[in-house]
């Protein structure tokens, strides 16, 4: 994955596309670079984070109030200067950024090749300014020779083509997210909001193989499948340009960690005449299935037992990229639910695809308006969350369930009785990431800290936190966490449990009796035992406190985790806003 942004306006190229860069960092961080255009165009880009490249490669030095930038997470090639993007075609005038992958690079890069252009790089990026400048050589402007050229890559992408000597801007879309920002006589297009939203509000959703040309006299949209001029209208979002930044936090991940108590009440702040279609086409469905990725996953995962709970309605879940092995279940009459934080997981993506071509309903919940998968579905159901920075999920993954758990309300037909009790969480959720709560916490990770393996367990809704606990404290402290329903440890893992293994178990009320006696199998083989829990019970060596919330039990359990796995992560030395390998929206198979 990888970010990517340009500008065109009457400010300094460099500054603006180097604060985009920092807000887009998390969707890549191996490597960065720009391209501005003055009398002529200059590139810079290394490997490297973006703040010691700006130090390094001296950014704000560069030009020119045109330029493009890109933040990478290495895909195709090696993590290189020569990897890094822009890219630029042979003769040194068409420059690019993209996002996505091309599938038929290897092809175009004999074409290419056999017609006499050299690559400097692995990528599968580099054919494109190749591409460009192929087409151009044979008559064509630039315009016409980035449509001709792009016709021809197969693959998901976004690009921000650049051309020496021209104030203007490409920018397309297949796949991979877009958005144009509209400022006042300027113009933004950025893989995601936060990257210009200190800038402008106004924003313009890019669709599948849109083609625009940004000038600073105006934008002119194709769509290159229809081959014809479209019309894009401008959205106004209410995301605040505060909410992009760290602010006083030394990371987002603990930003976003506190603030839940508030962004759990936006998520059920939904307008309820939706929320009652929604159950309408729930009750007319004939097989409901819930798919998502990574913590979307959980959530809909602890969803089931929600609505089993809560409104006695089963309900399939699936891994987004497990799904296509079901879609010959699908008619009709199935209802689909498609749950992401990004709207734009490819996995998720291509589930709703199956799901449409089947003719079944899909409804999406997602923070993102205007995301592919907003697009794609029938209906859909915002978490109000404002911009997640951190690559790990903690406040959209509690706006989930409390939307989710809303929904289950709403089914039962017990709406105003469902928003009452989460209502009501918001005193929970502050107790619970106020500083003595993390306090207390940091006390625990400094002595989990040099730990290499820990278990997690709970029982029914318990068990969906303790793959969630487990997802969070290996992804950013990269201690090996797993987890396990209570009752299923004694058949097999229960022969990992050593002297002092840590054991997190999460105890609810319902669960309490048997889920404690597993507790207590660990604990006699020597396990650690963590309690998290309304109550305190002599099993445990360590004992957070979590009031009793019933159905919302996932909604408050897993925040002590959240903490927990970024304290692991603050004295570990990792930073837990960019964990290694990982990208906070993946749109890649
Ligand atoms: C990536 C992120 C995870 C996230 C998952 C699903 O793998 O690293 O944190 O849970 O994608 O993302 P989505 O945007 O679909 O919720």
């Amino acid at each position: 994955m990888c970010g990517i942004i340009g500008y065109m306006g009457h400010r300094k190229a460099s500054s603006i596309l180097l604060k985009g860069l920092k807000h887009l960092e998390y969707r890549g961080y191996d490597s960065a670079g720009m391209a501005t255009l003055s009398s002529k165009v200059e590139v810079r880009k290394d490997v490297g984070k973006i703040a010691e490249l700006e130090k390094r490669l001296r950014f704000e030095e560069m030009e020119g109030e045109v330029g493009i930038g890109h933040t990478r997470w290495a895909t195709h090639g090696r993590v290189t200067k020569e990897n890094a993007h822009p890219h630029f075609s042979q003769n040194k005038k068409i420059y690019v950024v993209h996002n996505g992958i091309i599938e038929n690079y290897q092809e175009l890069r004999k074409f290419l090749k056999n017609n006499g252009f050299r690559f400097y790089s692995e990528t599968d990026t580099e054919v494109i300014p190749n591409l460009i400048q192929y087409e151009m050589e044979r008559g064509k402007n630039f315009e016409e020779a980035c449509k001709a050229a792009l016709k021809r890559l197969d693959g998901s992408f976004a690009v921000v083509i650049m051309h020496e000597g021209e104030e203007k801007l490409i920018a397309a879309r297949r796949g991979s997210p877009l958005v144009i920002g509209v400022g006042d006589g300027e113009y933004f297009v950025a893989s995601d909001i936060p990257a210009f939203l200190e800038f402008t509000k106004k924003v313009i959703f890019m669709y599948d193989w849109d083609f625009a040309v940004i000038t600073k006299n105006g934008i002119k949209f194709y769509n290159l499948k229809e081959d014809r001029e479209v019309e894009r209208s401008i959205d106004v979002i209410d995301w605040d340009a505060e909410q992009a930044r760290k602010g006083e936090f030394k990371h987002f991940m603990i930003k976003e960690i506190l603030e839940q108590a508030e962004t759990i009440q936006r998520a059920i702040m939904q307008d309820e005449d939706i929320v009652a279609a929604i159950v309408e086409e729930m009750k007319k469905a004939k097989g409901i299935f819930f798919v998502g990725c990574g913590s979307s996953y959980h959530a809909c995962f602890a969803a089931s037992y929600i609505f089993s709970k809560i409104a006695n309605l089963h309900v399939n879940v699936m891994l987004a990229s497990e799904f296509p092995n079901f879609k010959h279940f699908l008619t009709k009459e199935t209802l689909v639910f498609a749950v992401s934080q990004s709207g734009e997981t490819a996995d998720v993506l291509e589930a709703v695809r199956a799901a449409k071509e089947k003719g079944s309903k899909v409804i999406s919940i997602t923070n993102v308006k205007g995301s592919s998968i907003t697009r794609y579905s029938d209906s859909f159901l915002l978490l109000n969350a404002g911009p997640e920075i951190c690559v790990l999920s903690t406040k959209t993954y509690t706006s989930q369930l409390a939307l989710l758990t809303l929904l289950a309300y709403a089914y039962a037909g017990r709406y105003e009785e469902g928003r009452k009790r989460l209502k009501y969480l918001w005193n929970v959720v502050y107790n619970l990431t106020s500083r003595t709560s993390r306090e207390m916490i940091k006390k625990l990770a400094e002595k989990l800290k040099n730990e290499e393996h820990l278990f997690v367990i709970g029982r029914g809704l318990q068990y969906a936190t303790a793959l969630e606990a487990a997802l969070k404290i290996k992804e950013v402290s990269y201690i090996h966490a797993e987890a396990f329903a209570g009752g299923e440890l004694k058949h097999g893992t229960i022969a990992l449990i050593e002297d002092g293994t840590p054991c997190m178990v999460f105890v609810s009320e319902e669960t309490e009796k048997e889920i404690i006696s597993n507790a207590v199998e660990v604990k006699s083989r020597g396990g650690y035992i963590i309690g998290i829990s309304p109550k305190n019970n002599d099993v445990f060596d360590f004992w957070i406190k979590v009031p009793e919330c019933g159905v919302a039990n996932p909604i408050v359990q897993i925040i002590p985790a959240q903490i927990l796995a970024y304290q692991l992560a603050v004295l570990r030395g990792y930073d837990p806003d960019k964990p290694r390998n990982l990208a906070k929206s993946v749109t890649v198979k």
